[in-house]
């Protein structure tokens, strides 16, 4: 979704029944041993779904709306677990163009993360660069987001190293591709 997506999205808030959420493209318990299918369920089917219920209450709408379409960068970039789990040459090409390596991608984008006090987001820009964000203010320009929210990291107490570790075997590199803006 792309800035002009987004800003119809905040239009939309005062017509909450046009809002719906992605329905998820794997089962629930289809990203285990990196997020079981409790929490998954938890923090898809209540706090995602929350944030579209609540889209349209009064205050806060920059926060809601961010935190609707980070979510929505979010979901759809995951996939059942892959032990061997690669971008496609042509992503790769370009990952290595920004970041030397794949590797060095990886580990910047963790260390992105480590840095984020408490909650909040690490998005990967359509540029490739890595930003954080300790809300969920809009932000444009998203290729795809990764949760940081303590309910992200539940399976792993809280350790941000080694859900990170775990989380590119359930990255789907083709929907990040697929979000490419051409
Ligand atoms: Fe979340």
């Amino acid at each position: 979704m792309d800035l002009r997506a987004a800003l119809n999205l905040v239009e939309a808030a005062n017509q909450p029944t046009d809002i719906h959420i992605r329905k998820l493209s794997y089962p629930l318990d289809s990203l285990e041993p990196v997020m079981s299918k409790n929490c998954v369920d938890v923090h898809y089917n209540i706090l995602t779904k929350n944030y579209f219920k609540k889209y349209a209450a009064t205050g806060d709408l920059f926060q809601k709306a961010g935190a609707v379409l980070h979510n929505d960068y979010y979901w759809p970039m995951m996939q059942p677990f892959k032990s061997k789990n690669e971008p496609s040459p042509a992503l790769g090409e370009s990952i290595e163009k920004a970041h030397q390596s794949l590797s060095k991608f990886k580990t910047a984008v963790q260390e992105a993360a480590l840095t984020v006090q408490g909650n909040g987001w690490v998005l990967i820009m359509q540029d490739l660069q890595i930003q954080t964000i300790q809300n969920h203010l809009l932000k444009p320009g998203i290729l795809w987001a990764i949760d940081i929210w303590e309910h992200a990291t539940v399976d792993h107490n809280f350790n941000r190293e080694k859900f990170f570790k775990n989380y590119w075997n359930i990255l789907n590199w083709t929907a990040v591709e697929e979000s490419i803006t051409k």
